[in-house]
């Protein structure tokens, strides 16, 4: 054979042990593995012309012997640097695009009530999520000890301070500060001690209404929200009400919205503002009337999209995100 593959590739790494510089590392590299003048790749070219039987597993043993000093140059510390300043940025390249995001189901469906609800001239109102014991319950007829507070299980934070358990915290909060003719929706998250399961979680969302003026009857509230329910779910949808009780509203209701596949489900609370929480928020029940309603903006969401499961709006599974 022309060649000494085992003495080249040794004459190779005694060189690279005692390279003392990246320069020099490259120097090597060119000598022996340089595309066309690398003495291992002359060695490739010379395949064609050796006999039969020198060229038996010439090509592995080449492909072997460039790999080793390759290693070697690789192992070597300074070739860090090599590559370091080796790299080219090519600044032509196609960057990798970020995943578009999207809004969340729930935020969608607060977007939507929004929306036709600011068609019946209602304005969006954002309230506090720590709220006292005077505007969550005490102003709206639940004094310390009222059995309806039993139901809202309620995170306290201290004597006076709780997480409101429901949107209603805002109705006085706005009278007292706004007058009559009022339309606005107070939109928010709540807090109650629920067990977890498929239909409760501590937090959710609710979107209240308030409206009040001298002229707010029962059937406004009901031709109102059946206006809302076909917006939302589409023309063929159906709303029922029945009798109910709130401590805040009278009379009071609770609706229904017809399910083609679940049957009747209740969405909302509603009523009549009652007089005690108008003198509360200083509107004279006297000369002005209100309607309020409470409605769960996450049990809407569930319907809307066919969800089955209210703990999939809170775990952020990007399985279940990107699908909106
Ligand atoms: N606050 C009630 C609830 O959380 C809903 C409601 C709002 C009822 C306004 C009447 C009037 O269930």
């Amino acid at each position: 054979m022309k060649f000494d593959l085992k003495k080249l590739v040794d004459q190779a790494l005694k060189e690279i042990s005692q390279a003392r510089s990246v320069q020099k590392l490259e120097e090597i590299r060119i000598k022996y593995l340089g595309r066309r003048h690398g003495i291992l790749t002359r060695i490739t070219q010379e395949i064609p012309k050796l006999s039969m039987r020198e060229r038996a597993g010439i090509g592995t043993k080449i492909k072997e012997a460039k790999e080793e000093v390759e290693k070697a140059l690789a192992a070597c510390p300074q070739t860090t640097k090599t590559t370091a300043t080796t790299i080219k940025i090519d600044v032509t390249a196609p960057g990798k695009s970020g995943e578009p995001g999207s809004l969340h189901p729930l935020t969608k469906v607060l977007e939507e009530i929004k929306e036709i609800f600011h068609y019946l001239g209602f304005t969006w109102v954002e309230g506090p999520e720590v709220e006292s014991d005077h505007y969550n319950f005490q102003t709206l007829n639940m004094p310390p000890d009222h059995p309806a507070r039993d139901v809202q299980q309620t995170y306290y934070i201290d004597e006076e301070l709780l997480l409101r358990t429901h949107t209603s915290s805002m109705q006085v909060r706005y009278l007292e500060t706004h007058k009559p003719p009022i339309r606005v929706l107070f939109p928010g998250r709540c807090y109650r001690r629920d067990p977890i399961d498929a239909t409760h979680f501590p937090t959710f969302f609710q979107v209240e209404g308030l409206l009040v003026d001298d002229k707010a009857k029962m059937t406004d509230l009901i031709g109102s929200l059946d206006f809302f329910a076909k917006c939302f779910f589409g023309e063929k949808a159906k709303i029922r009400i029945y009798g109910h009780h709130f401590p805040y509203t009278e009379p009071s209701i609770e609706v229904e919205v017809y399910h083609p596949k679940k049957g009747w489900l209740e969405i909302l609370g509603a009523g009549m503002v009652h007089p005690q929480v108008l003198k509360n928020g200083h509107v004279d029940p006297v000369k002005f009337q209100g309607w309020a309603f409470g409605v769960g903006a996450d049990r809407l969401t569930l319907l809307k999209y066919g969800i089955d499961d209210i703990r999939i709006l809170y775990n952020n599974d990007l399985r279940f995100l990107n699908q909106f």
